[in-house]
């Protein structure tokens, strides 16, 4: 399975150094794919059983783009995985379908991992399940599903960084129809922790989780990592 961290805007060079250096000795018997988002001033090669990913890059190999980053500065690092698409990007930084998709295709064309992410407000979730279906779709607007290298991220907005969670029996009949839809695997984000992450592991569909608050700490990561280690699939 996939379990990954978004550390967002915390973490320094120095503090996801000492991060990786951590979890790199705890997990080094397990067997799931484990990926660390940092900041881009983190960014750093990937370690031996840890692989590091950008939060983001501009569609661009490098050029005059003010306060952004481009592939040349990702090889630096042999960067080879992306978020695309999370919800604080598309809402707090205004990022649309058009911008995403650009994004999309720029990443895909140079094979990186792409986890693309999508989720609704939880608006759209109280409308029911065909109002959520059409709203999730929307958000595959111009994105190859073809595209091998891609996994996709379901993470209700209203579950990020709240404490909440859909029930089990929500998420399962979302990740089915994410599934059905995308032919692609499918990983569950919005308040993961070590409390709850067994259960949410265990779901049919689940291929994995996008760790955001939860995973700023290593050891309640590894502890993470090695929970999905002892779910059998
Ligand atoms: P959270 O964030 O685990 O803090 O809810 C998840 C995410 O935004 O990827």
């Amino acid at each position: 399975m996939i379990i990954s961290a978004n550390f967002k805007t915390y973490k320094t060079r120095k503090d996801t150094e000492k991060y990786l250096e951590k979890l790199e000795s705890n997990i080094s018997q397990s067997s799931q794919k484990v990926i660390i988002f940092p900041p881009v001033t983190a960014l750093q090669k990937s370690s031996q059983n840890a692989i590091v990913g950008t939060q983001n890059c501009y569609p661009v190999k490098d050029g005059a783009f003010t306060g952004e980053i481009g592939l040349s500065q990702l090889d630096e690092f042999e960067i080879k995985t992306i978020l695309i698409g999370h919800s604080e990007r598309r809402n707090l930084l205004n990022e649309n379908q058009a911008e995403i998709s650009e994004k999309f295709r720029f990443f895909a064309k140079e094979d990186f991992q792409i986890i693309y992410c999508i989720g609704e407000t939880l608006e759209i979730r109280k409308k029911g399940e065909a109002e959520l279906f059409k709203y999730l779709e929307s958000q595959f607007e111009n994105i190859d599903l073809n595209y091998q290298n891609l996994v996709i991220a379901y993470e209700p907005i209203w579950a990020i960084g709240t404490g909440v969670i859909p029930t089990l029996d929500a998420i399962e009949t979302t990740l089915k129809w994410l599934k059905d839809f995308t032919k692609k695997d499918v990983i569950y984000g919005g308040s993961v922790k070590t409390s709850n992450i067994q259960e949410i592991l265990s779901i049919k569909y689940c291929d994995g989780v996008l760790v955001g608050s939860a995973s700023l700490n290593v050891y309640d990561f590894s502890e993470m990592v090695k929970i999905a280690d002892e779910v059998e699939k």
